[in-house]
């Protein structure tokens, strides 16, 4: 898809002083809070794992957080990819997240926005994600954003014990 979007928006984006920065370590702990929030699992040694893998390590590792006045409310994390499944590089977004007093407003397209520069820069031309197909919400925030089914197609299969 083409990494940039046209929408009308149908709630005015309220971004105020929203700034849209690379994550920090000391984001940890809200970025546990607010993907607790979003799935019901705090998962700490997950986020702490992930935050050792894009944060401030590589040049095509996107970590981004929205933060307002000192306030995460909401991040994204993004890579690029080359070559798996036979793909050119992409940029690859595994996981946004915005927090549910904050949702509405804007934050996520920000964010999505954000990541897409940065993939931009890094030289790609695609965008590309996965999700449940049942995800009404992240199925609309994506569709929204432009983004359409691909060429591709997950194949699974349960393994014998
Ligand atoms: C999806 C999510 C990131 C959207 O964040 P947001 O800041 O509310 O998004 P935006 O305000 O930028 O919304 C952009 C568009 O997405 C769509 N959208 C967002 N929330 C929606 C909802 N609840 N229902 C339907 N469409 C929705 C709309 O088209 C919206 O545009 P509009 O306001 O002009 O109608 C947020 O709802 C979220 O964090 N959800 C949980 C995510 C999750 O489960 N993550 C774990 C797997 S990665």
């Amino acid at each position: 898809m083409a990494m940039s979007h046209q929408k009308a928006t149908s709630t005015a984006p309220d971004h105020g002083d929203v700034r849209i920065r690379a994550a920090s370590l000391s984001d940890l702990a809200a970025v546990v809070e607010v993907d607790a929030a979003d799935t019901g699992i705090a998962k700490p040694a997950y986020w702490k794992s992930r935050f050792e893998w894009y944060v401030g390590r590589r040049p095509d590792r996107f970590f981004l957080v929205a933060e307002r006045q000192q306030e995460m409310l909401g991040f994204i994390v993004g890579e690029v990819r080359a070559w798996e499944f036979g793909s050119p590089p992409s940029g690859w977004i595994f996981a946004i997240g915005v927090s549910p007093e904050a949702r509405l407003h804007g934050l996520g397209t920000m964010l999505f926005d954000a990541i897409c520069v940065r993939f931009r820069k890094a030289g790609v031309s695609e965008v590309r994600t996965m999700l449940a197909k049942d995800d009404r919400l992240i199925m609309s925030f994506f569709r929204s954003l432009g983004m359409m089914a691909g060429p591709f197609i997950q194949l699974e299969k349960r393994l014998e014990p």
